[in-house]
């Protein structure tokens, strides 16, 4: 299994948010008629397809997930650059554990270089990072990492980039749950002034505050399911479904997501007459 699985292989101001005349639509958006004006402006991905990619290549999974990898930076830069808001990933759920050991830990492991590896460049260009999902079950080093990058680039608000990691939308609810319940149990609380309201505040994507519900939520490698992300959230999301794998998911695949979503009447139940 190891073998079949492992690879050949100062915080600084936000300077974007004190520039002067709003820049110019980057050359991409203009080409495809794409209106920056109504960009969604919380995206948000289920990165699927990795092993697909690597079997299809005769390469080991660990391969896809490298080229996962650098299809997010991908990802992360073009959302920076167009001037979207949020992008929340879907990196590991809680139901990946029950994948094989070794590839847990890669997984985790290639999040926290990544992390690493990206952090200067975020905290230069305005990328807020947080991880969502449930801390207890990340290994020790890992949690380091994501107290490190969160405190560093606390201070940016062009792009928060939130990684869910140990993930899960049922998992999310019950946590901000059991939130209110210590509250009413202290007495801060009465069971009759929890809404919708409150317990969104309680979910982990309350972390980016009035953007925590996505606009647009993409899935590629084919399938169409939401496979436990963002139940609570994405009760009025637009979904794109994409048969790219996620390590093709490039520029091209991304703008077409875009201009899909820029077709879209969104309603949220009532009429627009
Ligand atoms: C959901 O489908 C997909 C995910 C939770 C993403 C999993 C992605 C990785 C483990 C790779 C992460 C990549 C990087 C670059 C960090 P599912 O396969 O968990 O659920 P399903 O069985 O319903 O399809």
């Amino acid at each position: 299994m190891l073998s079949r699985f492992l690879s050949v292989t100062a915080r600084l101001p936000d300077r974007s948010l004190h520039a002067g005349a709003a820049p110019p639509p980057p050359h991409a958006l203009v080409k495809r008629g794409i209106r920056r004006e109504s960009l969604p402006r919380h995206v948000a991905v289920v990165m699927d397809g990795n092993g697909r990619w690597a079997q299809a290549r005769g390469l080991p999974t660990a391969e896809g997930h490298e080229a996962g990898g650098r299809a997010l930076e991908r990802t992360v830069r073009l959302s920076r650059d167009w001037g979207i808001r949020a992008l929340t990933v879907f990196a590991f759920s809680q139901e990946n554990f029950g994948r094989p050991q070794v590839e847990v830990d890669y997984v985790m492991a290639l999040i926290q270089r990544m992390i690493r590896k990206n952090l200067d460049e975020y905290v230069r260009t305005g990328v807020r990072v947080h991880v969502i999902g449930d801390p207890s079950r990340r290994p020790a080093s890992l949690q380091g990492t994501v107290r490190e990058a969160e405190e560093m680039t606390g201070n940016n608000s062009r792009l928060h980039l939130a990684l869910a990691t140990c993930y899960g939308g049922r998992w999310d609810i019950v946590q901000a749950c059991r939130q209110l319940a210590r509250q009413v149990e202290g007495g801060a609380l009465k069971p009759d002034d929890i809404d919708e309201s409150l317990l969104a505040g309680k979910l982990a994507t309350s972390v980016v505050g009035e953007l925590s519900c996505p606009d647009l939520v993409i899935r590629t490698s084919g399938e169409q399911r939401m496979s436990n992300f963002l139940m609570w959230q994405s009760a009025y999301s637009e979904l794109y479904f994409t048969d790219a794998l996620w390590p093709d998911f490039d520029e091209d695949e991304y703008l077409r997501a875009l201009k899909s979503f820029q077709g879209r009447e969104r309603r949220f139940g009532t009429r627009n007459v």
